[in-house]
């Protein structure tokens, strides 16, 4: 593991208060008992009995984990299908009227789905995208925007075994490339375009560069007409309207899988330049979910849920798809951001569809705060049960904002801690059993091993931070630690006894076990929930013509929780200014998007190395953040981060 703050890093207080679970919450909720925490113990692993009973199987499962080394089977022998559990079992119990989907554009255009209509058009496309030659386990990427077909296209791969591939329609056509080659994907669905805050965004161009830029031939390309500029289409391509039509009235019997079948991959940031396919399968990951919607959102088919996560993101995946949909439940979707048209659209939208269950970031949360306070009270919230956080630490003070002007202080507020890699929550409060402590995450989920140990994998005392590992396999464990893998930054293989995976963030756990996150301890930065690794932009400048060496840091900031630093030394003969930093600019969003734009960008004769040539990271995290400077002493050239310093205050002015 690289080790960019070390064991020392900074440590957050979570607040001392204690909140217990509102009463009026907890007469209604779903799981009300603290004995589930110890059947999971008593019980395990065969508790998670639990959350696979949640779903319909075609043939039952022969045992929930089979064995408890890698490989690991969860749920061996059962087959199921993902659109099944989604649509037909809803439509097949009566709740065929009930709505699945209400999108709602930033323009103030509405389309809903109930089930019925959702099973139509699933399965016209489904038939579809047969014709086009899908087969089972072929790959489909979808790159499209915050539009219904993307939900519909994912339902309708997962129905005919072919594994989705969603790439967030805010990154760049480069990125997409190397997803497409990454998932060796010769199939894509896209969009004409979307409007961002107002903007014409044309992401079938993009779409195209990335054809062109791809190792391999795509095969079939699909267009969703969304802005009515589609243009000329070429060879293998079809508006996803013509498609449609040409099967109306289609039906496709939903594939039989194994618990073990891939239902889709996904890309995140990891500590290396290339983007980390994870790949999430098909039992074990459906059953988590919708166990964790059900348990910790409380999710009822009766409610109606709101998340603002894209579904570009795996928070989007697991909590506006799959989990909601399995449930039964009403999702609203909605296309825009936050604060377009207005800054009060998502109070607008909670209010008009009287929302149950709200789930969002902490980095909305603080805009939120910063933008006007009165806001949500303009409204009636009074229809909301729970509220929700998710993607990065939220400080006690956002917390209680939230629980107070959202909740008006009688929602349970979850703040959930998980990954792309987990697939489904891992660490939070269960709402309707667990007292809440602002700023901590709370325990592990019952059945969920967690630990914080040291560099040498030893359990730190209580209230000492350490490093956040996971120490028992879950159900929705992606692919690759199922078969006993790990990825290049899980190597470091800390002493723990027995199986382990290593999170990657620091954490500390305090008397009564609950976990405060402290935010990633390898070399990826958390820009407004948005996962970036340093590496990735760092290669992208470095691909810049005039740059000679470059090291990028997240430094704390206000809304965004971090922002992108960058740090670059110039080749000789190149000035450094105003056009170099503009490439650059453009170089990071040509390579993944306008996600990871650099904040600063501080040109600098040197980096701050030490005598063996490494770059002191956590140096440059403190001149980012105006901290005091730790020890310079191992530095080369110790004077040279005083003068980056000077720099970063003169540029902040
Ligand atoms: O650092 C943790 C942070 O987000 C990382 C995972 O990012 P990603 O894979 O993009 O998934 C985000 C949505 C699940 C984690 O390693 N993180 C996520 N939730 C929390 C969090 N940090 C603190 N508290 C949380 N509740």
């Amino acid at each position: 593991m690289s080790n960019r703050r070390g064991p020392d890093f900074e440590t957050r207080m979570a607040g001392d208060e204690e909140i217990p679970p509102p009463p009026q919450f907890v007469d209604q909720a779903t799981v009300t008992d603290d004995s589930v925490y110890d059947e999971f113990e008593v019980n395990w692993p065969d508790c998670w009995d639990r959350a696979a009973a949640t779903l319909d199987w075609f043939d039952p499962y022969e045992s929930v984990l089979p064995d408890d080394e890698p490989p690991f089977e969860w749920f061996a022998g059962g087959t199921l299908n993902a659109c099944y559990n989604c649509v037909d079992r809803h439509v097949e119990a009566g709740a065929k009227n009930r709505v699945a989907i209400k999108w709602e554009s930033h323009l103030g255009e509405t389309r809903t789905y109930t089930y019925q209509d959702l099973y139509r058009e699933v399965n016209e496309f489904a038939a579809a995208l047969r014709a086009q030659g899908v087969e089972e386990d072929d790959v489909v990427t979808l790159y499209m925007p915050m539009i219904p077909e993307l939900p519909i296209a994912m339902l309708a791969c997962a129905r005919i075994g072919a594994p989705h591939n969603v790439v967030f329609a805010g990154l760049s056509a480069d990125a997409l490339a190397t997803r497409l080659e990454s998932a060796d994907s010769r199939f894509l669905v896209t969009c004409d375009g979307y409007y961002r805050r107002g903007s014409a965004i044309f992401l079938k161009s993009k779409a195209d560069d990335a054809r062109l830029k791809a190792a391999h031939d795509l095969e079939e390309m699909v267009v969703v007409e969304h802005l009515g500029e589609t243009g000329h289409l070429g060879a293998g391509q079809h508006t996803y309207d013509e498609l449609v039509e040409a099967h109306a009235g289609a039906e496709v019997a939903p594939v039989e899988r194994a618990a073990d079948d891939v239902l889709f991959l996904i890309h995140t940031s990891g500590t290396t330049g290339e983007p980390k396919r994870v790949e999430h399968v098909t039992g074990g990951y459906l059953a988590h979910v919708t166990w964790t919607s059900q348990a910790v959102l409380d999710l009822k088919p009766e409610d109606t849920y709101l998340c603002t996560a894209n579904i570009g993101w795996i928070s989007g995946h697991s909590y506006v798809v799959y989990g909601p949909l399995a449930l039964g439940t009403t999702a609203v979707m909605y296309e825009g951001t936050p604060n377009y048209p207005e800054r009060d659209r998502i109070w607008d939208l909670i209010e008009e569809n009287a929302v149950d269950v709200f789930y969002t970031a902490p980095t909305a949360i603080r805009s939120f705060m910063k933008w006007d306070t009165s806001l949500p009270e303009s409204r009636d919230l009074s229809s909301l049960r729970l509220l929700g956080t998710v993607g990065e630490p939220i400080d006690p003070r956002a917390w209680k904002w939230y629980y107070e002007h959202v909740g008006n202080g009688t929602c349970p507020v979850v703040d959930t801690w998980w990954q792309t890699e987990t697939g489904g929550m891992m660490i939070t409060t269960l709402p309707g059993v667990k007292k809440m402590k602002p700023g901590s995450a709370g325990p592990p989920l019952p059945g969920v091993g967690a630990r914080v140990v040291d560099g040498r994998g030893e359990e730190v005392p209580a209230n000492e931070a350490g490093y956040l590992v996971l120490t028992r396999p879950w159900p929705g464990m992606p692919l690759a630690l199922r078969r006993g893998h790990r990825w290049g930054e899980d190597a470091a293989k800390f002493d723990v006894d027995g199986w382990h995976y290593f999170t990657g963030d620091g954490a500390k756990v305090d008397d009564d076990g609950y976990v405060t996150v402290l935010g990633r301890v390898d070399d990826v930065i958390n820009v407004s929930g948005h996962r970036l690794g340093t590496m990735e932009i760092e290669s992208a400048i470095v691909g810049v013509e005039g740059v000679a060496e470059a090291a990028v840091v997240g430094g704390n900031h206000e809304v965004k929780g971090e922002a992108v630093y960058a740090y670059v030394i110039t080749e000789d003969g190149y000035e450094e200014g105003e056009d170099l930093r503009a490439r650059i600019i453009e170089g990071v969003e040509d390579a993944i998007g306008p996600i990871a734009r650099p904040e600063q960008v501080v040109f600098t004769p040197e980096l701050p190395k030490t005598r063996s040539g490494k770059i002191m990271r956590r140096l440059l995290e403190d001149v980012a953040n105006g901290a005091e400077l730790g020890d310079t002493s191992t530095l080369r050239n110790p004077a040279v981060v005083e003068e980056i310093a000077a720099k970063v205050r003169a540029q902040s002015d």
